[in-house]
This record gives C-alpha cells, sequence and structure tokens, in this order.
C-alpha cells in the first residue's frame, strides 16, 4: 500500500497507526507531477477540502484537481488499475433542484473565489469518463457530501470543526446567515464503507455516485447540538454569508442504495461524539 501526500492539509500523524504495517508505504509527492510505480487499484483523493485552504493558492487548487487527475489516470492507463476519484458536492454549485441527484447539471459560477476547486472537480470528472471512454480506464467517480470524524484539521473553517472548537474553548459559535441554510453531514465511517463498496462494484458501476447523509440539519440545529454534547456556555453570532456560499444542500442516494446497498448508519449526535473527544484532546494538549 502506497499512500501519497504534498502535506498541504495532511500530516504524517494521520497515518501514524499504519506507519507498521509491513507492507505500508508513505511518500511524499505531489500529484501535480507524473508518478511511474507498479500499482492495482488507485484512491485519488488528493486536494485540499476546505475553502480557507483552496483558496490559499487557487491556481494550485485547480492543477492538483486537473493535473493530478490527468496524472493518476495516466498512471491507471499505463498499469491497468482501477481508479477512484474524490469528486464532490460542490459540482452541483448552489443547486436549483433540491436533493441533488446525480442527473442535475449543477448551478456553479466558473470565475467565483470558489470556482478553483468546483470547477478543477467539474474538469477531473470530465477527464474520468474521457479516459474511461477513449482507453477504457476502470473508473470509479463518487461525489462526496460534507462529511467530519475525528482527524479533521482544527483550523481549516469547515462548520463542524469551526462549532466544536469554539464550543471547547467556551468562545462564540460564529454562524454564517441567517443559520438556517442547511447542511447534512456524513460521519466518516459510513463514507469510507461506501468508497470500498463503490471500489468492490462490477465495472460497469462508474458512478457518478452520491455519497453522503440524507439528513438535513441548519446550521443553527447543529450549533445547538455542538453546544449540547460539549456542555459549552458560548454563544451563537450571526455573520453575513460568504460569496457564493451554497444555502441548502442534501443528497439523493437511491442510487448508491440501488448499486451499492450503501447508506449512511451514524446518526449525528453519535459521530459528532468521537469528533469532540479527538477536538477535545488537541484543545487539552494546547495544538488549536
Ligand atoms: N471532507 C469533505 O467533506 C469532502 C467533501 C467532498 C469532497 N471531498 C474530497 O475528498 C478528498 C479528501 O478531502 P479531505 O476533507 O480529507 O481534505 P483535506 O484537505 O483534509 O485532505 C486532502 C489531502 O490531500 C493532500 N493534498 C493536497 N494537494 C495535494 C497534491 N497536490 N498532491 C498530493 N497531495 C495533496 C493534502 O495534504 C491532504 O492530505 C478531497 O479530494 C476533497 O475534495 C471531501
Amino acid at each position: 500500500m502506497l499512500c501519497l501526500d504534498n502535506y498541504f492539509t495532511g500530516r504524517r500523524t494521520n497515518v501514524a497507526d499504519l506507519e507498521d504495517l509491513p507492507n505500508f508505504e508513505l511518500m511524499r509527492h505531489d500529484v501535480t507531477f507524473p508518478l511511474y510505480v507498479e500499482v492495482d487499484a488507485i484512491y485519488n483523493l488528493a486536494c485540499p477540502a476546505s475553502p480557507i485552504h483552496y483558496q490559499k493558492d487557487p491556481v494550485q487548487t485547480t492543477k492538483t484537481s486537473v493535473h493530478g487527475a490527468i496524472n493518476m489516470l495516466g498512471l491507471a492507463k499505463r498499469t491497468g488499475a482501477r481508479i477512484f476519484q474524490a469528486s464532490t458536492s460542490e459540482v452541483y454549485g448552489d443547486p436549483t433542484v433540491h436533493p441533488q441527484t446525480e442527473a442535475y447539471w449543477g448551478n456553479v459560477n466558473p470565475i467565483g473565489l470558489r470556482s478553483c476547486y468546483d470547477e478543477g472537480k467539474r474538469c477531473a470528472e470530465t477527464l474520468f469518463f474521457d479516459y474511461w471512454r477513449e482507453h477504457g480506464v476502470e473508473i470509479k467517480v463518487a461525489r462526496i457530501f460534507n462529511t467530519y470524524g475525528p482527524g479533521m484539521h482544527p483550523n481549516d473553517g469547515r462548520v463542524v470543526s469551526n462549532f466544536v472548537v469554539q464550543a471547547l474553548q467556551g468562545k462564540d459559535i460564529s454562524i454564517y446567515g441567517g443559520g438556517m441554510q442547511t447542511r447534512s453531514f456524513c460521519y466518516v465511517d459510513d463514507l469510507i464503507e461506501g468508497f470500498v463498496r463503490l471500489m468492490e462494484s462490477p465495472p460497469e458501476i462508474t458512478g457518478p455516485v452520491n455519497l453522503g447523509n440524507p439528513i438535513e440539519f441548519t446550521m443553527t440545529e447543529l450549533a445547538e447540538t455542538v453546544l449540547e454534547l460539549v456542555d459549552s456556555p458560548s454563544e451563537l453570532t450571526f455573520h453575513p454569508l460568504p460569496q457564493d456560499d451554497p444555502k441548502q444542500r442534501k443528497p439523493d442516494i437511491s442510487y448508491a442504495r440501488e448499486t451499492l446497498g450503501w447508506e449512511p448508519k451514524v446518526q449525528l449526535r453519535e459521530g459528532l461524539r468521537p469528533t469532540i473527544a479527538y477536538f477535545r484532546a488537541l484543545v487539552g494538549a494546547g495544538f488549536v
């Protein structure tokens, strides 16, 4: 098992529990450069996923998605490997259809602050399907919706990590917009089960397939649940919504249910407990 990372947002400690496995190898590599190794399956997850990180160097973000896809697809073509792509619900942009099915083409601003990520991921999907059509590469494209769990970066501005860290520190909880915009949150273990099922599915199942939790929560509901579980005295504060922030997003997972027999099992409260424990340890150790 070869694990590649350029450590832009990742850390060696994320895979510390794997490093002693006899067949595990960790390698510093940037996917925007070609790679010549022998493999029989590729999971391409390389790309900063939070706006704070992907907007830091937007040109590099597009390169990571587009050149990264070309390099990994080239590797899959040369070796005959099956290849998984971590695409995103951001390909739907600020959706005019709700909930989103895989047939929806999206409503994406091509020139906004989020475009480097959204359009990069859309172009990566195009490349995956062209390699499949032109070269017969066996592709598996998952459109991932908001995911959370232990191991998240504490300072990347995602809503779950923001709320939990602010609650643990007794700081006000920042809600962007009026608090009524919704998101659905998938626990990381459920998501990984979806990845594995998709990767093990028959070759004709290419995706794109939505993987996410269809149960919607408003930002206010999420904040209140976090405050209750942390037992925090923090107050809610409201701030203007950032540019192009989608107001509502929820996956239709009928296709994943039918083809993969997959659906999320972990309820929000259940998943928040280990997530809070993870952040509590980071805050306690002074890492946040
Ligand atoms: N977390 C979510 O809710 C979510 C939702 C939709 C899609 N995704 C996708 O899933 C994947 C993983 O997301 P995450 O939340 O773990 O993000 P993350 O930012 O925590 O992790 C991304 C990883 O990719 C690495 N990376 C970035 N650029 C690279 C490059 N050029 N070469 C090699 N490695 C590089 C980072 O160092 C890090 O280890 C991403 O492709 C993301 O777009 C995530």
